[in-house]
């Protein structure tokens, strides 16, 4: 068994599951020069969008239609592919899971907004549960809240946070988020991508490290971890 795990910058990752190919939030070809992955060389063989804000869905298209991957994301995000000419596609909603190929994958709630780019209305925002080999949360674009010490009963082997502030948590909720969660590791993301959320992800990581039982990893861009 083996998981491994990419980042390509702002909240774009793509999971290996196996030999299954996950991106997640795919937002490329806009977020030069940070991401250096071209939205045309990303393998999947699922997409999994956590809501329809244009960080997170910009590349979801092309990648789509270029790969024939399947997308997962809330009723409204996909019935927004769906119409934009992609049928690979799979609805869920906040607080349900699916037995996939690759594993168990329950959407989260998430306290945020999720239109998407063309005003179509995106359903709520989310985040992501993987019950798998590993158990991995990606919070998505979201505010702290307590409801996040129930996700943590759920043994997370690998959480995702946005630490950048102004749009999301900041390093300080993102702290509480991980005693809530408790995960094994916990990897920052939405942060350094644009102007309000510049951060220190080092400093943060040093306070997880002294302050909770997490350990904290800050990925390079094209960096891989196993999970
Ligand atoms: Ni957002
Ligand atoms: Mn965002």
């Amino acid at each position: 068994m083996s998981y491994s795990l990419t980042f390509h910058g702002h909240s774009t990752f793509s999971l290996d599951l196996n030999g299954t190919k996950v991106i997640v939030d795919p937002f490329l070809k806009g977020n030069s020069p940070v991401a250096v992955k071209s939205a045309d060389e990303v393998e999947a063989d699922y997409i999994w969008l956590t809501h329809g804000h244009g960080d997170h869905v910009a590349d979801a298209l092309p990648i789509a239609k270029r790969t024939g991957a399947t997308v997962i994301s809330n009723f409204e995000i996909v019935g927004w592919i769906n119409s934009n000419g992609h049928d690979k596609t799979h609805p869920q909603h906040l607080g349900g899971g699916f037995q996939h190929p690759f594993g168990y994958l329950k959407m989260t709630p998430a306290l945020h907004g999720s239109m998407l780019p063309d005003g179509s209305n995106g359903g709520m925002a989310g985040g992501f549960l993987l019950k798998g080999d590993k158990n991995i949360y990606i919070a998505g674009d979201t505010a702290l809240f307590s409801d996040m010490a129930l996700i943590g009963a759920h043994d997370i082997d690998l959480a995702i946070l946005p630490i950048g502030d102004n749009f999301t948590m900041g390093p300080d909720d993102a702290l509480l988020a991980v005693n809530y969660l408790k995960p094994k590791v916990v990897v920052p993301c939405h942060y350094n991508t644009f102007g309000y959320i510049m951060q220190d992800a080092d400093a943060w990581a040093k306070r997880v490290d002294l302050e909770t039982d997490a350990k904290p990893v800050v990925m390079e861009i094209e960096e891989t971890i196993e999970v």
